[in-house]
């Protein structure tokens, strides 16, 4: 064959990869919504409908045992492999997937009150969490939805069928399906927690809940994963490194060392525009590095040209605005002023953000600065974040902030892995690109280009 033959066989070959990975791309937006997640009520797509509500209670022939715990159920237990059917003193939550968020639910421990499951999105109990309950009601069970909040039960109407129990002496136990509420990143990350208290048959007064067991967060859908008290083995999510965040100080030093690309991919997670720029030679380069300390304290580094200010936003659900964290480096005068700041609709409100050790330097137009920041988090990983790069004006005098504009854009990326490489969704294409199919797709196009010169 000809060598031109083959290239353009390559290039059209290359060319159908493109458009499958386009196709793939939009295909994923649907899961990187991060709006949709966050209803408890909603629906995943291609998933089974959420349940609708219906406490009835049936009774509950086979008794809980351990049987299919880590061979198709999740099993959590305190004490640790107790069996339910044969301990008395076992407190057993095994969960096991039906379709998507739908899962079947059994739950066994002793008490004279109630018995409830929560599942917490944070592995934070509180913040309304998903609470079944299920109560001795004079020696049947009653199940009632509720949230959990400061130490506190309030009534909830939860997507829950299928209800079965069965009270013995002590004894509570319970089944029922339920659809879980959703995780904003991962779809079945929860903390799982087993508590008991005090329930008064006549008034339905539920008692504040003491904790029994409560694992770390846990992926709900895998089956082999076994969750004891704070522990699991198994497939267990990593556990979220906590230093403790940082006091806010947004005193400025001077910024000595010039910000620039070292380190990018090796140590840091950089975002560019253009990719690949220098901000330390160029002049025409947005510029952002996340560099992690501990935990969810990051040193940044930003870069980039304006006549007011520059900043850096993180979303986390990978749509500017809703609140998002926003860092305001300004030029005051030829001096750096950092401003606190959150985005919602286009516009930058003020507020006091966790950081510190603030370093700036106004050279021209161009205006750098470093600081060390505790980000916010997000609810199932540390560190998913959408960056963006904006500039806006400033007006010394009051201290306004002008709307920002966006000249840099992230789909969501992980913060803690610097090998990440982080293209901007802003120039590339119209539609959320995943990282890896963006960067397939950078590398299949550079390649059609080197073709197409050679032809
Ligand atoms: C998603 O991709 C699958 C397989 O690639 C395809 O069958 C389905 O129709 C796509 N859905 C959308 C909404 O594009
Ligand atoms: C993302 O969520 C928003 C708000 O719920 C919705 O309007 C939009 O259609 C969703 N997009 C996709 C692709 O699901
Ligand atoms: C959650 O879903 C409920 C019921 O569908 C709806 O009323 C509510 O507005 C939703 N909340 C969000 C934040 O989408
Ligand atoms: C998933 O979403 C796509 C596009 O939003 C829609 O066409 C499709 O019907 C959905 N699938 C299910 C099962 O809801
Ligand atoms: C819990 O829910 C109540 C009622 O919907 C609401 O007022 C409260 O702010 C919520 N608390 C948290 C921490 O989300
Ligand atoms: C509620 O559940 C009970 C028992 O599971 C069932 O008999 C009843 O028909 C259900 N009610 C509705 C409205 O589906
Ligand atoms: C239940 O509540 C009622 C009304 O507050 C009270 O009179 C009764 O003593 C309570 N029963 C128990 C067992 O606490
Ligand atoms: C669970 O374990 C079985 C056997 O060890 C394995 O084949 C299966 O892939 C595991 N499932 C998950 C979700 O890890
Ligand atoms: C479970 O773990 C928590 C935290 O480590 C601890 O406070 C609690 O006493 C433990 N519960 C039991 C029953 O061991
Ligand atoms: C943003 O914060 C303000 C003030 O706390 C609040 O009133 C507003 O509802 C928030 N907006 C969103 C989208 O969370
Ligand atoms: C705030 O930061 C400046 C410079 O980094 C430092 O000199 C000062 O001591 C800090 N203030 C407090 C209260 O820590
Ligand atoms: C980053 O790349 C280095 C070298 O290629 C590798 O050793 C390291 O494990 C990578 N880190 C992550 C988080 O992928």
């Amino acid at each position: 064959m000809d060598n031109r033959l083959v290239l353009l066989t390559a290039l059209l070959v290359m060319l159908s990869w493109m458009s499958v990975g386009t196709y793939a791309a939009t295909n994923g937006t649907a899961g990187t919504n991060g709006t949709s997640g966050t209803n408890g009520t909603s629906v995943t797509n291609g998933t089974a409908p959420p349940i609708t509500p219906n406490t009835t209670v049936t009774e509950l022939m086979t008794p809980i045992n351990r049987a299919d715990c880590g061979i198709g159920e999740l099993c959590a237990t305190q004490p640790s492999d107790c069996d339910p059917s044969t301990s008395s003193s076992c407190f057993f939550l095994a969960a096991k997937q039906s379709s998507g968020r739908n899962f079947d639910i059994g739950l066994s421990g002793e008490s004279d009150g109630y018995l409830a499951a929560t599942l917490s999105l944070d592995s934070e109990l509180g913040g309304n969490d998903t609470t079944y309950v299920c109560a001795n009601n004079n020696g049947v069970v009653k199940l009632f939805g509720t949230v959990l909040n400061n130490g506190k039960l309030t009534l909830r109407d939860l997507p829950v069928d299928s209800v079965k129990g069965k009270i013995t002496g002590k004894k509570i136990q319970c089944t029922f399906s339920a659809t879980v509420p959703a995780q904003r990143a991962r779809a079945s990350q929860v903390a799982i927690a087993i508590s008991t208290g005090t329930f008064n048959s006549s008034t339905n007064a539920l008692g504040d809940p003491i904790t029994q067991l409560k694992s770390p967060l846990v992926d709900l859908a895998n089956p082999n994963t076994t969750v004891t008290n704070e522990t699991t083995t198994g497939t267990a999510a990593p556990a979220v490194t906590t230093a403790p965040p940082i006091t806010t100080n947004s005193t400025v030093t001077e910024l000595t060392t010039p910000i620039n690309r070292a380190d990018c991919g090796i140590g840091r997670l950089c975002a560019a525009q253009p990719s690949d720029c220098d901000p330390s030679t160029s002049s025409s380069c947005f510029f952002l590095a996340a560099k992690q300390s501990s935990g969810r304290n990051f040193e940044f580094g930003l870069s980039g040209e304006s006549d007011g200010y520059l900043a850096g936003t993180l979303s986390l659900d990978n749509i500017l605005g809703g609140n998002d964290t926003t860092y305001v480096c300004a030029n005051n005068n030829g001096v750096v002023k950092f401003f606190g700041a959150v985005l919602d609709n286009g516009k930058l409100t003020l507020k006091d953000l966790p950081v510190d050790s603030v370093k700036g330097k106004i050279t021209g137009k161009k205006i750098q600065c470093t600081f060390s920041a505790t980000v916010p988090a997000q609810r199932a990983r540390a560190s998913q974040v959408a960056i963006a790069i904006s500039t806006g004006t400033f007006n010394s005098s009051t201290n306004a902030l002008g709307d920002p504009i966006t000249h840099f854009k992230s789909s969501l990326v992980d913060l803690e892995n610097a090998n990440a490489t982080v293209t901007n969704e802003l120039s590339t294409t119209s539609h959320a690109i995943t990282i890896q199919q963006s960067l397939t797709q950078a590398l299949l196009f550079t390649v059609g280009v080197l073709g197409l010169t050679v032809l």
